[in-house]
């Protein structure tokens, strides 16, 4: 057990997917995993561990922003000894070519902080995905149809942002998406050598002012949480 993870040794995958929603984290093992149980129930942040075609997986979820995300990739990693961290969540589109339901991988990540920000002090460190993982998602993605876009996403610290000048200046140096996870997990991952992925789907647009209808999501997440799978054991 750990402080904020109650599974004990061995509970955990080395394969783990990251909703930041838990009762996502729930609804996706009940739907994909075989044979489902329950790991983790500490503060709700429900974990589950099962198998997917043969191979053992775990779903846990991150809760929101790189401040929680981080305590779980943590967690995950230096105590149950986690190998493969897969984001899966939903963005803001900041692109006109991208659309609502699209999928968006992100290649690197653009932050204004992270909370490995003190570890690298006047560093200004890239965090990046996975080339493996990032190929075999976009050949997943691919097979299914779904329109995918690969490349920059925006990590925010904050939801109600109160400057819209620094989301044109996203837009304009060609940020594909804002979320809220992924600087963080992909630099804990790189930390521990790790591999890590965000694969997200577009739940908002930024320019359009367009939302997803809550009843889409749980159709376009089910196609997130096959990519995932997909490409971590492909
Ligand atoms: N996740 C989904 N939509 C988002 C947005 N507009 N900003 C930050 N995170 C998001």
């Amino acid at each position: 057990m750990t402080i904020h993870i109650g599974a004990k040794p061995g509970d955990i995958a080395e394969t783990v997917l990251m909703p930041g929603d838990p009762l996502r984290a729930k609804w996706a093992a009940e739907t994909f995993l075989d044979d489902p149980v329950c790991v983790n129930e500490v503060r709700g942040m429900l974990g589950f561990t099962g198998t997917w075609r043969g191979n053992r997986v775990t779903i846990q979820g991150s809760g929101m922003g790189m401040p929680s995300l981080s305590i779980y990739a943590n967690e995950l990693i230096r105590d149950y000894g986690a190998k493969t961290l897969i984001r899966i969540g939903s963005c803001g589109a900041m692109q006109e070519k991208v659309a609502l339901r699209d999928i968006v991988i992100g290649m690197s990540c653009t932050s204004m902080s992270t909370p490995s920000r003190g570890f690298f002090r006047e560093l200004n460190f890239a965090p990046c995905a996975d080339y493996g993982l990032l190929a075999a998602a976009v050949a997943a993605a691919g097979a299914k149809g779904t329109p995918t876009h690969c490349g920059n996403i925006y990590s925010a610290d904050v939801f109600y942002d109160e400057r819209p000048d620094l989301n044109e200046q996203m837009t304009r140096h060609g940020v594909l998406a804002v979320e809220m996870e992924a600087a963080e997990l992909y630099t804990v991952a790189a930390r521990f050598g790790c591999r890590a992925l965000a694969i997200l789907t577009v739940s908002d647009h930024l320019l359009r002012g367009e939302a997803l209808p809550s009843a889409d999501r749980q159709s376009s997440f089910g196609d997130m949480v096959e990519i995932a799978l997909e490409s971590a054991f492909t």
